[in-house]
């Protein structure tokens, strides 16, 4: 499991150019990641939602944008230079509903909100930085109202065919493209690192069941590269 305080300097020293480089070193893919998380997010009408792990806030800023009427969002993240990229970006904002996002710090591990006050937790590509999942996994189901939705967007395990050039471009292009994006080529290691570390799909699916939710859909995006899980906190307990 990774270090939290290397998994907060490492977000830290990358912060300023985490979008940029997210464009560049998915092809721009991850918009349409984003897309579908937001689609998924939006089929339950939910009043209030806590984006974790919310980084720069693009899945925030997503979600004010994509759901009408739009929900109260908190976007929560323990890295405070993430959180003053998003904050940035929230006060440069023209579109109110993107104005009224609530950008707060927080440990996924610990989570500074009340038991059950949450219709809808979202978590893109933080999961596998968590130091420990299933206290993660735990703390989203405590915060969910009964029936409230958990939706983890995350790299997956792609289709056996597609491995070789996967791994291929996460060991080698990745680093050297990442270094010169940011500057900081350990980061982007560590990316293709956890990557590979990551459960597939059915094993997510068990982690998250083992948590206390009832998975309703499991979808592999791109190949595979990606996995958008749905699980729902079951109405009694
Ligand atoms: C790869 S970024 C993802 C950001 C954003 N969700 C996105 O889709 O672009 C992962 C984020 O997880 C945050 N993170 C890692 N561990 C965390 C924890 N225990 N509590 C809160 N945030 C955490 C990091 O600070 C970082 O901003």
């Amino acid at each position: 499991m990774p270090d939290p305080k290397a998994v907060n300097s490492m977000f830290g020293r990358i912060a300023k150019r985490y979008d940029t480089a997210n464009r560049v070193l998915s092809a721009g893919i991850d918009r349409g990641w984003r897309r579908r998380l937001v689609e998924a997010v939006g089929r339950h009408r939910p009043a209030r939602v806590l984006d974790l792990a919310t980084g720069s806030g693009d899945v925030a800023f997503a979600i004010a944008r994509g759901l009408h009427p739009s929900p109260e969002i908190i976007g929560m993240d323990f890295c405070q230079p993430m959180l003053d990229e998003a904050e940035a970006k929230r006060r440069m904002s023209r579109d109110p509903e993107e104005s009224k996002i609530r950008f707060l710090p927080g440990d996924g591990l610990d989570l500074p909100l009340p038991d059950g006050s949450q219709d809808a937790v979202t978590i893109a590509f933080g999961l596998r930085n968590l130091a420990d999942r299933a206290r993660g996994l735990a703390e989203m189901r405590r915060v969910l109202r009964p029936g409230g939705i958990l939706h983890v967007l995350e790299f997956s395990q792609p289709h056996a065919w597609f491995r070789p050039f996967y791994y291929f471009y996460l060991r080698h292009l990745l680093p050297a493209l990442a270094r010169l994006l940011t500057g900081d080529r350990d980061a982007y290691l560590y990316l293709g690192d956890t990557i590979g570390k990551f459960p597939s799909r059915e094993e997510l699916t068990a982690e998250i069941s083992t948590a206390g939710l009832e998975v309703i859909a499991a979808v592999p995006l791109t190949l595979g590269i990606v996995a958008l899980h749905s699980a729902r906190k079951p109405a009694a307990g």
